[in-house]
């Protein structure tokens, strides 16, 4: 039997990371993993096939509506779903083997099966206990279930995330329950490609959390494109019959009840840490009165060698979030100063157009007690966004009134997912937005409109 430096319990994007980098600071490491591919939910079912799935939906959606307008005449393609699945899983599948070459270069074993911890140092897989000195529990999350809603993949009728990325035939209608990222990327997958599609989200406003007027636009544009919204609205439950499902709601401004149907039902009413069977209980790990693991800042929990990251402990459930805290954990773990900057993470959703943000929104600031800027640029000032029928939308940029320093950015529009990084890079080295609006930005490009809204914090934005 092996002994290792480290053990890490599950290979999404929080526990492969942390491993590459605790090998690659010469550790000897061995990664749990029970699924049967590596990459965890993001590669398998998550971040990696539904953008294999946003991206195939918008070529369709461009076809229809913007490809005559550019002089591509010709007849609407077909859908053939199955080789869309099939696009689909070979995007997953490169990913995933790519996952086992870094373990094979970085000579990291790959312990297959659902590992338990049967005491700190000793990691048990089946039926043999691995002695390690430290672990890292980066199992991740699963679908939070909803009272009243019973989730059949199977069955193929009401879904979560998984079992809506591999759905026998494009439904012609769809109800997403939720109004989340989740709910907003695959019912835009769908809406696009013919589906009727309806959103029910219990708050008053799509996207919780997001600067209210991203919010307000993010729900505009997706409307233009189809998408139903009933907002104020609490599912109650969801029933199928003769595979067709129903699903109740009431409307919280009246308690009226409401009924609608639906081929395919989709939960996406947030996630939960993943810790089932894990053996937290029987190894004293403490938890949150949120279900999560408990850490300290260096991500320790309090049994001592026994580490968390990701999903499975508080903060976004984001895939980058786990890969920083999971490279942190592997520095701390060597003896070195690991850190994640949480005021810096940002946060996409790969619908047409895009969304990204980091930072404080414009609310959060004034609700922080300074005093605060808000400089915004439209995109159909931008000749780059515009040429690609997405001028609608805009950046905000929040900076502080006295000291000018970036508080956050908001972002809606074409490739808004990598332009939000200039802002981040530049809120990490402490900027202003006059040294964004100083910056020189080649043009034509869609960052041009980043610069912009800082120009527009300043002496004033030019192509306004
Ligand atoms: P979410 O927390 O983003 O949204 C869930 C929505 O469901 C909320 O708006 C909530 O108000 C609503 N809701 C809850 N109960 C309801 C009810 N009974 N009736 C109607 N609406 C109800 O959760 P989601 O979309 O499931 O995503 C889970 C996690 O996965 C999130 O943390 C998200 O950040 C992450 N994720 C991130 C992605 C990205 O970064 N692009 C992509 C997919 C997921």
């Amino acid at each position: 039997m092996s002994s290792y430096d480290l053990i890490v319990i599950g290979a999404g994007p929080g526990g492969y990371v942390c491993a590459i980098r605790a090998a690659q600071l010469g550790q000897k490491v061995a990664v749990v993993e029970g699924r049967g591919t590596l990459g965890g939910t993001c590669l398998n079912v998550g971040c990696i096939p539904s953008k294999a799935l946003l991206h195939a939906s918008h070529m369709y959606h461009e076809a229809g509506h913007n490809f005559e307008k550019m002089g591509l005449m010709g007849e609407l393609p077909e859908i053939d779903w199955n080789v869309m699945q099939g696009y689909k899983a070979e995007t997953v599948e490169t990913n995933t083997k790519g996952i086992e070459f870094l373990f094979k270069k970085n000579k990291i074993d790959w312990i297959k099966g659902w590992g338990v911890i049967e005491a700190p140092g000793k990691v048990k897989v089946g039926d043999t206990v691995y002695d390690t000195k430290n672990i890292v529990i980066a199992t991740g999350s699963e679908p939070s279930p909803l009272k009243g809603v019973e989730v059949d993949n199977d069955g193929g009728t009401i879904v979560d995330s998984t079992g809506a990325l591999v759905l026998a035939k494009i439904p012609e209608t769809m109800v997403v329950i939720g109004a989340g990222v989740i709910g907003l990327e695959l019912g835009s997958v769908y809406a696009r490609l013919g589906t009727k599609v309806t959103v029910i989200e219990y708050l008053d406003a799509i996207t919780p959390g997001m600067d209210a007027e991203i919010q307000k636009q993010l729900q505009r544009t997706l409307a233009k494109q189809g998408l139903d919204f009933v907002l104020g609205a609490a599912v109650q439950s969801a029933s199928v019959k003769d595979g067709k499902a129903t699903v109740t709601y009431k409307l919280r401004k009246d308690d009226s009840e409401h009924q609608i149907q639906a081929d395919v039902v989709l939960l996406a009413t947030g996630r939960r840490p993943f810790l089932n069977g894990l053996g937290l209980e029987g190894a004293g790990v403490a938890l949150t009165d949120r279900g999560q693991v408990a850490i300290d800042d260096h991500w320790r929990t309090n049994v001592p060698g026994i580490y968390a990251i990701g999903d499975a402990v508080a903060g976004p459930m984001l895939a980058h979030k786990a890969e920083d805290e999971g490279m942190a954990a592997a520095e701390v773990i060597a003896g070195k100063a690991g850190h994640v900057n949480y005021n810096v993470i940002p946060g996409v959703i790969y619908t047409i157009p895009e969304v990204a943000s980091v930072g404080l929104t414009e609310a959060a600031a004034k609700e922080s007690g300074r005093k605060v800027k808000v400089g915004k640029f439209p995109f159909m000032g931008n000749a780059r966004a515009k040429a690609m029928f997405q001028g609608d939308g805009f950046v905000k940029m929040i900076a502080d009134a006295e000291t000018d320093r970036v508080l956050g950015c908001h972002i809606i529009g074409p490739n808004a997912g990598e332009m939000i990084h200039e802002v981040c890079v530049a809120m990490e080295f402490g900027a202003s937005a006059e040294d964004i609006a100083m910056t020189c930005h080649a043009h034509p490009t869609t960052s041009e409109a980043v610069r912009e809204a800082a120009l527009a914090l300043g002496g004033g934005a030019i192509h306004v």
